[in-house]
């Protein structure tokens, strides 16, 4: 008998439910943002998150008709702790969507995760080739870039600018490698040579003694990958070096993007490319930027730009399964054929899940990274070893 009208009680309760007029509610959708806080890489880390939050705001807090409910966990860009990190998002918190990372150790770590388990990942930075390459799946997907993309277009740039012998200077690891070697494709496919490849550690910012290795080597121009707080300190201490003057550096665009304030003039006039400028002018950027600065009293940069992207790349997904992140094949198919429609430009996702975008040819003017030019239209990265 009490069975019986717990039963009556709960038939009532999904009568009314279903009635006209009671729309069912569906339960938040949980974001797992996985970002550094700390570390070299804080501010990147920050900005991700301001771009992303910023898109869903703009929706109402809404994306496929579900609320937008978040979860946060400090990476500190440390690859020994990724796989823990992703994992307390996967099985503690029980999160639909993964959104991250900015480094790449941190980020294959989180794609194998990913892939192990089927949850749902939007990178919103780490270039890692092997994210839309050897570890490509239906559930993961870039907003971002390829560290090859901005590296081998400025070997192609550089190259037409007459330079022979070129030394380059990283990090030694996958961010860093990757860059050169873009670099170097673009570069000696179009008949220069990179005579040197210089390194250290991640996150170390001693560079003194490589400094003193590029003077004695005497190379026309130096390509660089650095970012966040790394990029200010080498910035400043090329020009302290004296090496600005003589030996023109050039770099992929993290060296100079959120980086400027603290660069000042020892920016001056630094050439880079990436898949964002600050001059772009168009009615959707400069709708972005002003929106950004009212949200947060703060620039956008390209990080801005990609956690923005992020959000909207799970839009368009969340809109075509109508909020179930289930339909993994719907969800990559609407992603696939779609349009973001991004500050940066309007990009497509390739059939590996990275865009293709215009890399911009910018140069540092005060507090700007101004755009010259597009170095490479539409420039989609090779997806070597991805087999989907
Ligand atoms: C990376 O580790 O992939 C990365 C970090 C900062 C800026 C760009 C790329």
């Amino acid at each position: 008998m009490k069975l019986h009208r717990h039963a009556l009680v709960l038939a009532a309760a999904a009568a009314a439910f279903a009635a006209p007029g009671h729309a069912q509610q569906a339960a938040p959708l949980k974001v797992g943002l996985m970002l550094p806080a700390t570390g070299t890489f804080a501010a990147l880390g920050t900005a991700i998150d301001n771009g992303f939050r910023l898109y869903v705001a703009e929706q109402g807090g809404k994306l496929g008709g579900r609320e937008i409910e978040y979860v946060r966990v400090d990476d500190e860009s440390d690859p020994a702790k990724a796989t823990d990190n992703v994992n307390k998002l996967i099985k503690r918190d029980n999160v639909d969507v993964i959104v991250g990372t900015v480094h790449s150790g941190v980020a294959m770590a989180m794609a194998r995760a990913a892939k192990e388990s089927g949850t749902l990942l939007i990178v919103p930075n780490a270039g890692a080739a092997a994210v839309t390459g050897p570890m490509c799946a239906p559930n993961i997907f870039r907003s971002s870039f390829s560290n090859w993309q901005p590296g081998y277009a400025m070997g192609e740039v550089a190259a037409k600018k007459g330079h022979k012998r070129m030394v380059t200077i990283t990090w030694k690891y996958a961010a860093g490698d990757e860059a050169v070697q873009g670099f170097k494709e673009g570069f000696e496919k179009n008949g220069g040579k990179v005579i040197k490849e210089l390194n250290l550690p991640f996150p170390n910012v001693e560079f003194q003694a490589l400094l003193t290795e590029i003077a004695s080597l005497k190379p026309d121009a130096v390509y660089t990958f650095f970012a966040g707080g790394g990029a200010v300190k080498f910035v400043k201490d090329y020009a302290g070096a004296g090496l600005k003057k003589s030996i023109p550096l050039y770099g992929a665009g993290f060296l100079t993007d959120g980086t400027l304030e603290a660069q000042g003039a020892d920016a001056d006039g630094l050439l880079t490319t990436l898949h964002y400028a600050d001059s772009l002018g168009t009615p959707r950027d400069s709708a972005f930027r002003l929106a950004y600065v009212k949200a947060y009293k703060l620039q956008p940069d390209v990080y801005a730009v990609q956690g923005y992207d992020a959000a909207q790349m799970l839009s368009v997904g969340l809109a075509a399964v109508k909020g179930d992140v289930g339909k993994k094949a719907e969800f990559a198919a609407a992603v696939e054929k779609a349009k973001i429609d991004s500050p940066r430009g309007a990009f497509t996702v390739s059939k590996a899940h990275n865009p293709v975008q215009d890399i911009y040819l910018r140069q540092v003017v005060g507090k700007e990274n101004k755009t010259i030019g597009v170095a490479s239209k539409a420039l989609a990265d090779p997806a070597r070893g991805c087999k989907m």
